[in-house]
């Protein structure tokens, strides 16, 4: 496993996505609630990965449950991401991160999320109620997600000190992070977390024929034919430079976003074999003509 050393943390390049878990709009079913999810989180360990989130939404607390039952007795493993979704009022805050560390069975939590900016209230209100986390030893970083660049800043402003890492939709088919954000982050020693990094299995080339029919995707432009046809010259360049890594399009699709620096990804996984998969996409190392050719195949 390749390492991210940032901001005084050392994260696994490769973390596990969780929304997946307890999650019905991702249809996986019951039985991957009960085993297959607790499954990838221990063999992820098993793997070197340390970076695991998940979030208070997520199956409404069911995906904070599962990892925490999974990760029992691994504690020094495990570095917990967890977010509060900004519903409710800032005074909350404390309330809401002991229920997500009751959850996860954790007495800290290691970095602690702002899902989305909050549409009612200004950083000013929010960041001093997760600031109030950190002195109380409830929470070692404070993130946030889906900010742009003003709206990290401000962040950082109200909550005195830095705010570790902001996860965002980055992926081949998503590269606005790269125009400001990574640059942000990489000169002030930020870390991008970058979610849905295979496009949500677009990336994996499997659906180029049919359209994946659960909740979360069916509905998404992103798979829609146009798109998918659209998206042929990439899969097919993603296909090329697999083979010759022994690779395939999902992992040469994660190589190329963990090459750059202060950049790790959370891809979620249906099975084992798919997180078994996407760690060794850590191992894989592109050369600069090949990541070139997916820049460009990708603009
Ligand atoms: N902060 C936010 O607002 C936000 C938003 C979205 C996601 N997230 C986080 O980011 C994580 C990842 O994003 P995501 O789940 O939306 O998308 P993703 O990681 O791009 O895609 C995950 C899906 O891709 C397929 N897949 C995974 N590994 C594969 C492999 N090796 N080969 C082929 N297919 C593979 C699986 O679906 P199938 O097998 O069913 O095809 C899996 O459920 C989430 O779990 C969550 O933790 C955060």
């Amino acid at each position: 496993m390749k390492y991210v050393e940032v901001g005084g943390v050392r994260l696994s390049a490769i973390g596990v996505g969780t929304w997946q878990f307890g999650s019905t709009e991702w249809g996986y079913g019951a039985e991957y609630n009960r085993t297959e999810a607790g499954n990838i989180v221990r063999r992820a360990l098993e793997l070197g990965i340390n970076l695991v989130d998940t979030a208070e939404f997520y199956g409404f607390g069911r995906s904070e449950r599962i990892v925490g039952e999974a990760i029992l007795g691994h504690r020094s493993e495990v570095f917990i991401a967890t977010k509060i979704f900004p519903v409710g009022l800032p005074f909350m805050t404390e309330w809401r991160a002991r229920r997500s560390a009751r959850r996860l069975g954790v007495e800290l939590i290691d970095l602690y999320q702002l899902h989305w900016p909050s549409p009612l209230f200004p950083p000013r209100a929010t960041m001093p109620r997760m600031r109030r986390l950190i002195e109380r030893g409830m929470v070692a970083h404070v993130g946030v997600s889906n900010h742009d660049l003003g709206a990290w800043k401000k962040a950082e402003e109200a909550l005195g000190r830095p705010v570790l890492s902001n996860q965002v939709l980055f992926n081949l088919v998503h590269r606005g992070p790269e125009r400001e954000l990574l640059p942000w982050a990489q000169q002030n020693g930020r870390v991008i977390i970058a979610y849905s990094p295979l496009g949500q299995g677009l990336l994996s080339g499997k659906y180029q024929d049919s359209a994946p029919s659960n909740l979360v995707r069916r509905r998404r432009g992103s798979f829609s034919a146009a798109n998918r046809a659209r998206l042929a010259p990439l899969i097919a360049a993603l296909r090329e430079i697999g083979a010759r890594h022994g690779a395939t399009p999902a992992q040469v699709s994660l190589a190329w976003l963990i090459r750059k620096p202060n950049v790790v990804a959370i891809p979620g996984a249906s099975s084992v074999r798919q997180l078994e998969e996407n760690a060794a996409a850590a191992d894989i190392a592109l050369s600069e003509e090949e990541s070139a050719r997916l820049d460009s195949l990708s603009a």
